[in-house]
């Protein structure tokens, strides 16, 4: 640990006020620069890939290239947008909150049979975002690059589109309300997109070889963390979180945004909404209407109409409480450590691109981990619920430097795993520093003698 009491106080100083006293020492900022080249490297290196991989175009575009025996290769076609009238060519056609959009299942068909290279039924585009000002932490913009790097690295290593927002679409809809206006015209922009995953800026991908099970999700709509018990038998407010969720492409989404938005500022039934959320989740200690309640209501209230469409995934960590969640990755780094001293494949170095194999062999050895609480699976998302490390402006139940060392220790426990295939790694989750990996890492156990 190389954390010392002086740097304690002053992280905590930065966390706490949002003008800090003595920028040039602290170590943050001068790590701050060689952070922010790391990142533009990785983002050329994204941009890079894509502009190799724009495809040749394809005379069919429905030809396949058969490259094995079990799996055929669709390229999407970058280049090939057909004369033919789409959704995309009616004036009607909106991609504001307040445009009503119909038939929109049978639009997004005929856009997609107009474009056949996009076929691929579980493509998901990741959503995130902040807002349009700097952070009034100082160094509130810099966790927010930090924590979208952790979001381009994991649709980097498993082909997701990812798209940033930082605009505020609708002037009503603030803060929390300001997301769904950017999923509808996420919607519009990418009708080749099955799944659209909002994750927001506080939340970050702590198992990078995870990959959601989006077969379990064949007949539903809508995905968030929750507990059906909590919501129906409780009527408590954080009976599911509202930071992270999964939503189909499709018109029942839309109609569930427009119910689910009625509630939200722009509305004029919004301080009528307040009182009604209240007076059912007697745990909401705050009286405006928010989204996260209101999606608790469609639940439990306006159950008939919504909830056979909506998972409520408590199996694992698709969206986890950080404050149960940091203690582990110690505990999990050595877990993991003990399987790949004794499992050369997963020692091997490899290509980042092809990454995801990886993840399949260890998942062999991941067997008796479990998910989610109390178990040394590394948890899919950790969420800083509460530390809010734009603003500075913590929840009290906590102290800044649980949320900053959390926070902290989160971003290099993930970095690790990306950085691996670079070659380095952070030793120290409290150090932003990096080592470089000497081969075959870590060393495995010495064979017992005969
Ligand atoms: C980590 O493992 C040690 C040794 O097995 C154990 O004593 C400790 O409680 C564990 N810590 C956590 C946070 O689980």
């Amino acid at each position: 640990m190389v954390t010392t009491e002086l740097s304690h106080s002053h992280y905590s100083s930065i966390m706490a006020k949002p003008t800090l006293k003595n920028k040039s020492s602290s170590p943050w900022f001068s790590d701050g620069f060689l952070f922010l080249g790391g990142a533009l490297s990785a983002l050329l290196l994204v941009w890079g890939f894509s502009t190799l991989t724009i495809p040749i175009p394809n005379e069919n575009p429905t030809l396949k290239s058969q490259q094995n025996n079990a799996v055929s290769y669709s390229t999407p076609d970058l280049l090939f947008d057909p004369p033919d009238q789409t959704f995309y060519d009616d004036p009607e056609m909106g991609y504001n909150m307040d445009d009503n959009v119909r038939n929109w299942d049978e639009k997004r068909d005929e856009w997609l049979k107009l474009h056949p290279s996009f076929s691929d039924k579980e493509r998901v585009l990741m959503l995130t975002g902040s807002q349009p000002s700097p952070c009034k932490n100082p160094i509130g913009d810099h966790m927010l690059l930090r924590f979208f790097k952790n979001k381009v690295d994991y649709c980097r290593i498993h082909g997701y589109d990812i798209f940033y927002n930082n605009a505020l679409l609708h002037p009503k809809m603030f803060a929390y309300w300001a997301k769904y206006p950017v999923v509808k015209a996420a919607m519009m922009a990418h009708p080749e997109a099955e799944w659209i995953w909002w994750v927001d800026s506080d939340a970050l991908f702590t198992d990078m070889e995870f990959k959601l099970p989006l077969q379990r999700y064949k007949n539903h709509n809508l995905v968030v963390h929750g507990w059906p018990h909590l919501i129906h038998e409780k009527r408590s407010w954080t009976g599911l979180n509202a930071g992270v969720f999964l939503i189909r492409n499709c018109q029942w989404s839309l109609d569930l945004m427009d119910a689910w938005a009625g509630m939200g500022p722009q509305s004029p039934e919004y301080e009528k909404w307040g009182k009604t959320l209240r007076s059912i989740f007697k745990d909401k200690f705050f009286p405006e209407s928010d989204d996260q309640t209101g999606l608790a209501y469609l639940i439990a209230i306006e159950k008939e109409k919504w909830a056979d469409r909506i998972y409520l995934e408590g199996e694992y960590y698709f969206e986890g409480y950080w404050e149960e969640i940091v203690g582990t990755f110690e505990n999990i780094s050595r877990k993991y450590n003990e399987i790949e001293k004794g499992v050369r494949r997963l020692r091997r170095r490899h290509a980042e691109k092809v990454s995801e194999g990886y993840g399949v062999v260890r998942e062999e050895f991941l067997k008796e981990a479990g998910y989610g609480k109390g178990s040394w699976r590394k948890p899919f998302v950790t969420h800083f619920t509460g530390c809010q490390p734009c603003s500075g402006k913590y929840n009290e139940m906590y102290t800044a430097e649980a949320c900053w060392n959390g926070m902290r220790s989160a971003l290099n426990f993930a970095d690790n795993q990306v950085m691996r295939r670079y070659g380095f790694v952070h030793p120290d989750l409290e150090d932003n520093g990096v080592s470089s990996l000497p081969f075959d890492y870590p060393k495995p156990k010495p064979k017992p003698k005969q």
